[in-house]
């Protein structure tokens, strides 16, 4: 186990796919595929707390996911609710501190405010960054950074022509202050970004395992970190310096 702690990613990224995969294939709703999803969700914080992960984004809803019927986004937005009813005590008692990353349009009150709560009693927390990456688009993130870019230089009368740096930009992503995303997990087999922290993601190791998301455990996350010990990192450079 000891392993584990050295060449740790500082922040892991995970698409969460196959809740509804799971469900049909035991003959369950999609909406106890997400219920199994959210158990899952668990499990990973417990694991990642005991590994000594620092900073943990989850793909919970995507701006794209408004595309399904409207029956699963409300099974969804009501998981949400009662998922945060019923754990935040016990994620608080942990030392865990919730983070939002999206758009908080289309979001209804209730949801908004029961997020807003999380991430207010668990703000001083700082065992775990848990990142619920909801109403979540990589490309409407950057945009909307660049829009606020802009915006402060009006304000500050800096000249639009000078350059706008990584950092000027990066302070507007929804996912500020959290660091870069070293390693991204996608389960269930598929091998695509689907817009998620694009930005954020530019040297990451992707790792892509054919588990569905509610069978997900700590040994997955661990054989995900102990591939993740063996790659060698180059962002751009070469091998050897
Ligand atoms: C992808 O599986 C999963 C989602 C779009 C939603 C992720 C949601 C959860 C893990 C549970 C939500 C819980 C909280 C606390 C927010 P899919 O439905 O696309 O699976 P499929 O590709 O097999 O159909």
């Amino acid at each position: 186990m000891a392993s584990f702690k050295t060449n740790l990613p500082r922040h892991v990224a995970v698409i969460m796919d196959g809740n509804g995969r799971w469900a049909t294939s035991r003959g369950l709703s999609r909406s106890e595929g997400h219920r199994a999803g959210a158990d899952s969700i668990d499990k990973l914080m417990d694991a990642s707390l005991s590994l000594g992960l620092e900073n943990v984004s989850l793909y919970a809803f995507s701006t794209e996911n408004w595309k399904r019927p409207i029956t699963e986004i409300k099974s969804i937005f009501e998981l949400l609710v009662e998922y945060i009813d019923s754990r935040l005590q016990t994620i608080h008692e942990k030392g865990i501190r919730i983070h939002h990353s999206g758009s908080r349009k289309r979001l209804t009150s209730k949801v908004l405010a029961k997020i807003d709560h999380a991430v207010e009693q668990t703000k001083r927390n700082r065992k775990l960054n848990v990142n619920f990456c909801l109403n979540y688009g990589s490309q409407e993130e950057v945009l909307q950074a660049a829009q606020k870019v802009f915006a402060d230089r009006w304000k500050k009368k800096v000249s639009p022509e000078k350059p706008i740096s990584v950092k000027e930009l990066e302070k507007y992503l929804y996912t500020h202050p959290l660091p870069s995303v070293d390693l991204l997990i996608r389960t269930a087999g598929e091998r695509r970004l689907s817009n998620f922290l694009l930005w954020q993601s530019a040297y990451a190791e992707l790792f892509f395992t054919e588990t569905l998301w509610p069978e997900f455990n700590r040994q997955s996350l661990e054989e995900a970190l102990d591939w993740f010990k063996k790659r060698t990192r180059k962002f751009g450079g070469l091998e050897n310096g």
